[in-house]
């Protein structure tokens, strides 16, 4: 209105239809979050992550068989292409994870042209079961790199979240024993990223998708929304501010001055969400883990401490209980991955395993809802009134 006097009723302003969706549902007033009708509360005590990756993309939790049939079919697809293998060879060994595990994802589309149809059922449950099966190798191939560390083959014996564990901290030199209280609580975060309706990453699966684009091209432009650190990024930008903050000797009640103070824009990072206007029921959920496996593994870590002060601090602070912030999904995972032996930078990686199957199962819904149309944003022009050209 003020640049050009006109406002949105002037331009017949019509609100973008919401997307529909029956994957998942969140009420951010209540904190609560459902996948397929379940509760996240319900489904992180009793699932595991491929049992509930098969509730979010076939609607229905499997049958046992339905479901050893589902993790065989994604163990016999563990094996990358040994061109696949030698594409991390491009890369610097300061690659950030998430650059190498974006850029890997639209290379693996290369080695299924021929089974990228986005109408044929069968050749889009080859590029299920495919991503599925390699996104966790190739994130673990990325974190070998960074380490300058060969890479091991995925060892089919193993479940999948202890596959994952192994490719990532076993070595060439000796065996590697799976710690059960890490896989357990490693599943558990898994299932607690699945999915999250239409947060910015999934919404930029589906408008990918909408053009009729291939699964793996969706799913790696939804692997750089989710970079970014007001969204996945968060939990690694949560570990760099925990660590300055103990590094600095600042006091907590000081941070949260500056946070409120909006000093260079410092934010409380893995704190507020567009929808949870309460806590954050994954949040919850998380912070029990992190007590839990930080005693299971004997680890005393300062920066979890800071991160309950900061907690504690901001929920009773006018500043943040006014604009209605609670910690995040990201506020204490960070924490937990640090104390499992992951680097910082593999922590958004982490997010995004377990964040595909809720990609995939949108992906698969838009494209198979007929009502479907190609994703356009709608706009509402604020730029000049329609001018003459000038006389020169
Ligand atoms: C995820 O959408 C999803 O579902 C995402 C996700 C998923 O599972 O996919 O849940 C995962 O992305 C969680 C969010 C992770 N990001 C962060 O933790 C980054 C820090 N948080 C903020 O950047 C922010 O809270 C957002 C981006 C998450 C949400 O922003 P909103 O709802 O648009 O809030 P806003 O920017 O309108 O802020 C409202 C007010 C502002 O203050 P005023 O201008 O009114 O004075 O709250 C302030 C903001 O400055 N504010 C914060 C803050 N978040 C908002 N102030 C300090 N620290 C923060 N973290």
């Amino acid at each position: 209105t003020k640049q050009t006097g006109y406002t949105a009723l002037d331009y017949g302003f019509v609100n973008t239809a919401a997307t529909r969706s029956a994957i998942t549902y969140i009420d951010g007033d209540q904190g609560v979050l459902r996948y397929r009708g379940y509760a996240i509360e319900d489904v992180a005590a009793n699932s595991t992550y491929l049992e509930v990756a098969w509730l979010l993309i076939y609607g229905e939790l499997p049958t046992p068989s339905e479901l050893s049939e589902f993790e065989e079919r994604i163990r016999r697809h563990t094996l990358l292409h040994e061109d696949l293998r030698r594409f991390f060879d491009a890369l610097p060994h300061t690659a950030h994870p998430m650059s190498v595990l974006s850029s890997a994802v639209s290379a693996l589309s290369t080695f299924y042209e021929g089974s990228l149809s986005v109408r044929d059922p069968e050749q889009i449950e080859i590029s299920t079961i495919r991503l599925l099966a390699k996104l966790p190798v190739i994130a673990a191939y990325a974190h070998k790199k960074s380490l300058g560390q060969a890479f091991l083959y995925p060892d089919n014996s193993l479940s999948f979240v202890e596959n994952f564990l192994k490719l990532n901290f076993g070595t060439m030199a000796e065996p590697y024993e799976v710690d059960p209280v890490l896989s357990k609580a490693l599943d558990r975060l898994l299932i607690l990223h699945e999915d999250h309706e239409q947060n910015a990453s999934t919404s930029t699966v589906r408008l990918v998708g909408s053009t009729e684009a291939n699964l793996f091209a969706s799913i790696s432009a939804g692997i750089n929304a989710l970079y970014g650190p007001l969204h996945g990024g968060a939990n690694e930008a949560v570990l760099k501010m925990l660590g300055e903050i103990r590094d600095s000797g600042e006091s907590v009640e000081r941070f949260i001055e500056r946070v409120k103070n909006k000093e260079q824009g410092v934010k409380l990072m893995g704190f507020g969400h567009r929808v949870y206007k309460n806590f954050d029921p994954r949040a919850r959920l998380v912070k029990q883990s992190a007590d839990e496996v930080l005693e299971a593994l004997g680890v005393q870590d300062p920066l979890l401490d800071i991160a309950k002060q900061l907690e504690e601090a901001a929920l009773a602070d006018d500043y943040f209980v006014e604009r209605r912030l609670y910690p995040n999904v990201d506020f204490y995972t960070g924490v937990i991955y640090k104390a499992m032996g992951f680097p910082t930078r593999m922590f958004t990686v982490l997010f995004a395993i377990g964040r595909l199957p809720g990609w995939i199962a949108h992906w698969r819904e838009m494209n198979t809802d007929p009502a479907t149309k190609i994703g356009r944003p709608q706009q509402l022009y604020t730029g000049a009134p329609a001018r003459d050209w000038p006389q020169r």
